[in-house]
This record gives C-alpha cells, structure tokens and sequence, in this order.
C-alpha cells in the first residue's frame, strides 16, 4: 500500500474487465501510486493486483468522493467506472445517465476542488453512432449517439470540455472499439468474443443479432482490439497530457473491422468446432458498422494494436478453456 503524503493514480472502475487489466499494465510499466476505486458491482476482488490499494466506493456517493480526494493526494484519474450494455441502456436508461453522467460529475468535482487536474476517460466509439458502413471513425466526426449508454458516454465528454473551459482540466477521452482478451468476465456477458467462446465450450447457441444490415454479409461489423493493447493506449494518454498539458480525444482502433459472422468463423477456426447459429432480430440501439480510423492514435500517442484477431480470440480462448466463468 502507498503512503499516504504520496501522489496517486485514480483508477476508477479499476476492478473491472478493462480497468483490472490496466491496472496491472500500469503497475509493471513502474506505477506503484495506484489507488484503484469500485463498488465491486460488477467489478470483482480477484481481478485487482495483489498489491495495489482499493477503495470501495461508489461514484454516485458525492460526499464520499469528495472526501476521497481530500484525504488522499491524488493527481491524476484513469477514468473506466461506469456500465457498458448497449441493451440495457435501451431499457433503463435513467440507471445510464445517473450512473455515467452524475457519478462522473461527482468525480469531476471532486477532481478540481481538489487541484486534480488530469484525466484519462475510456470512452466509446459508439459516441458516433450509426455513420454509413464503409467510413472509418475518425475524431473530426460530429458525435451522434443512437443508444443512451452511448449519449451518457458523451455527455461525459462534453462534461470534460466545461472543466477544461472552465477550470484548465486536462483530458484525453479515448473512444474505444471493443475490447477483448484474456480474463473477460461481464454478468450478464454480452460481448461477442467471450459468447461465442462459451458456446463453443459449453454446445450452446450463439444469437446473430440481425443479418439486414448495410455490410457485406449482413451482420454488425466491429473494430476488435486486446485489453493489453487498451491498457497500453490508456497509459499512453496519460503520459501524454502529462507532459503535454493538452486536452485529447482519440479512436483507438485496429482500422480492420470483422462484421459477427467473420469473428465466428475464425473463433472456429482457432478452437476447431463448429457453432450453433442462430439470426434474430436486430438488438435496437446497435449501429451497423464501428471501426476506427487510428492515424492519430499512431502519431499523437505513437500506438497501435500489436495483436490481431486471431490473437485476441486465441488469448480469449485459452483462458475462458481453463473453466474460469
Ligand atoms: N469492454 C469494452 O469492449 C469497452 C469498449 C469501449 C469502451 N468501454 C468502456 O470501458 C469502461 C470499462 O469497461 P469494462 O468492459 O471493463 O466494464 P466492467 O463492467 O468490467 O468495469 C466497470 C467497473 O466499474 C465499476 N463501477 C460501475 N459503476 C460504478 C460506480 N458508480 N462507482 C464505482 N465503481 C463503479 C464496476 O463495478 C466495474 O468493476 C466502461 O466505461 C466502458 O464504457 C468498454
């Protein structure tokens, strides 16, 4: 555990699929002030490195975040806390809003009455909406969010932009495609890699969410990329507005997107089973194509994706093998 009179990083949401990953990335890059905060809700203990400090916490408890921030040092917050179902949202959204956008406020107050001033958001490209299914997202795109987990996700951003206006906040909100690899665990999962990969093990089924869509074979199209590369791109950002001092907001992306009929093929492939499949309905609220156009991933913050679907699938598999659910 770091001393109290010490700097830290905030890690919001830290116990989770995404943020459990860059925590770990952080501590082996040579980050040993992290403070990771979650309410556990979906998050889990296990996740959390051995030796980082958590602080169960819930964001939408304002008093609780205030005091947070005056107790300990903290100067700088990578932001993952929140929820992330596209259909849930289409059902619930105030949970949405109040979760993403008032537990952000919170934070965002907390942050600047107390002299924090830098912020790493791990957004989604989802912001953009439903553009046309041969453009690439790229950050000159106007936002136009067709889902309330999406708009919470941008109201968040333009949140950011006030601070920044109005308090000389520091931001890189970073627009992510989906994340997948190893050790993913969301109840109830709705990501595709890891239902896909049950369904393999397990015999089961797995749903296609409509094959209309404007894309070559009819299914949604995806930018997939590796937890670790994620984590590597939060760091990134973070190093970046340190030393720069400069407010960003980048797509991060493989620029290669796999529609869900590809990304079943190839999980065929890799574990050498075929696939129950079944097409149903469209999911309302999901756009038909998401990929990223990374050229200012590459030259702002000099990433890019090193593995590649079949790596991210592979990864996936060998550890949802394991019976780890
Ligand atoms: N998984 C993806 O493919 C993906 C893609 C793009 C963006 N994102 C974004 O990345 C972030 C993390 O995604 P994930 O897949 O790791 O989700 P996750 O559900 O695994 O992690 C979110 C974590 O935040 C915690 N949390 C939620 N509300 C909280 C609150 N009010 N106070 C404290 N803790 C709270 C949860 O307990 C959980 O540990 C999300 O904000 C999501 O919008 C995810």
């Amino acid at each position: 555990m770091s001393s109290n009179n010490h700097s830290h990083i905030l890690i919001t949401g830290g116990a989770g699929y995404i943020g459990s990953h860059t925590v770990r990335f952080l501590q082996e890059a040579g980050l040993s002030n992290l403070i990771v905060l979650d309410n556990l809700e979906n998050g889990h203990l296990e996740s959390i490195a051995d030796d980082a400090e958590l602080v169960v916490c819930d964001l939408r408890d304002k008093n609780a975040i205030m005091r947070l921030f005056e107790e300990r040092k903290i100067e700088s917050v990578v932001h993952f806390a929140g929820y992330a179902y596209v259909g849930e949202s289409m059902g619930d959204p105030g949970k949405y809003f109040e979760n993403n956008v008032y537990g952000g406020l919170n934070l965002l107050e907390a942050m600047v009455k107390n002299g924090c001033k830098k912020i790493v958001f791990s957004s989604t490209c989802s912001v953009y909406g439903d553009i046309n299914s041969i453009a690439k997202l790229d950050e000159a795109m106007v936002p136009n969010p067709i889902n309330p987990y999406a708009k919470s996700k941008f109201m968040f951003e333009e949140l950011l932009g006030w601070y920044e206006k109005i308090y000389g906040l520091c931001y890189a909100s970073l627009a992510a495609g989906a994340g997948y690899g190893i050790g993913e665990r969301h109840e109830p999962e709705t990501h595709l890699v890891p239902l896909v990969l049950r369904a393999i093990l397990d015999g089961g089924e797995i749903k296609i969410f409509g094959d209309d869509y404007p894309t070559d074979d009819g299914s949604c199209v995806r930018d997939y990329i590796h937890v670790l590369d994620l984590a590597d791109a939060h760091l990134k950002a973070l190093e970046y507005i340190v030393r720069h001092n400069k407010s960003i907001t980048v797509n991060l992306g493989s620029g290669r997107g796999y529609s869900v009929k590809e990304l079943i093929s190839i999980a065929q492939e890799i574990v050498g089973k075929k696939l129950n499949q079944k097409i149903v309905e469209r999911r309302d609220g999901d756009a038909a194509c998401l990929v990223a156009n990374n050229a200012k991933a590459k030259t702002l913050l000099d990433w890019e994706p090193k593995y590649k679907i079949e790596e991210i699938i592979a990864s996936a598999y060998e550890w949802h093998k394991k019976g780890i659910k």
